[in-house]
C-alpha cells in the first residue's frame, strides 16, 4: 500500500495551507494504521478534515478572482465525493475500498499539492492575500478576468490525478 509522509517537498511556504496539509498527511497515516474496527471512524475524520481543507482553499480562490467552476475546485469536489462514496460503501461492510482509496490518496496528494495547491499559494502571495484575515493587500495584482484554470502549467496533469482517485471507487479484482 502506498503511504505518504510529510517532507519539505510538500511545503508550499504558506503556513496555514502547510499546517492543513500536515494534518491531512497525519490523518491519512491514521487511516493506514487503523485496524478494521477503527477504520470507518478514522476515514470519517479524514473526510471531515478534507471537507474543511478543500473548503478553505475554495474560499481563498473565490476571494481572489477564481471562477466557482475552476478546475482546482472541481478536482476538490470530485475527490471529496469519491471519499464520501467510500464511507458509504464501508458502512455497507466493504472496508477494502477504504484501503484502496487511502493508497490512491497517498499517490494523488503530492501531485495535487505540488501542482494546483502550489499554483494557488503562488497566486495568493502575488496578490498579497492574508489567509488569516481574508484581506487582499495587493488588489492591483488581481487579474481583470475570472480565473477558470488552476493557475498552474500542470493544470491538465493534475486534473488527470483526480481520475486516479476516482477509479478507487470502482470495484477491483486484485488489490495490493
Ligand atoms: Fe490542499
Ligand atoms: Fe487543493
Amino acid at each position: 500500500m502506498a503511504q505518504l509522509e510529510w517532507s519539505d517537498a510538500l511545503s508550499l511556504d504558506l503556513p496555514l495551507m502547510d499546517d492543513t496539509h500536515r494534518e491531512f498527511v497525519d490523518l491519512l497515516a491514521a487511516v493506514d494504521r487503523a485496524e478494521d474496527a477503527q477504520l470507518p471512524l478514522a476515514w470519517q475524520a479524514l473526510v471531515e478534515h478534507t471537507d474543511q481543507h478543500f473548503g478553505q482553499e475554495d474560499a481563498w480562490m473565490a476571494s481572489t478572482r477564481f471562477a466557482s467552476g475552476n478546475c482546482h475546485s472541481m478536482q476538490h469536489r470530485v475527490v471529496l465525493q469519491v471519499m464520501r462514496e467510500g464511507a458509504a460503501r464501508a458502512a455497507q461492510g466493504d472496508l477494502q475500498v477504504l484501503r484502496v482509496m487511502a493508497s490512491e490518496l497517498a499517490l494523488w496528494f503530492p501531485q495535487h499539492a505540488q501542482s494546483m495547491d502550489a499554483a494557488l499559494a503562488l497566486h495568493l502571495r502575488r496578490v498579497g492575500f492574508d489567509p488569516a484575515t481574508g484581506v487582499v493587500h495587493a488588489p492591483q495584482a488581481l487579474p481583470g478576468e475570472l480565473i477558470h484554470g488552476c493557475g498552474g502549467a500542470t493544470c491538465s496533469d493534475a486534473a488527470d490525478a483526480s481520475e486516479d482517485v476516482a477509479t478507487a471507487s470502482a470495484p477491483r479484482e486484485a488489490v495490493a
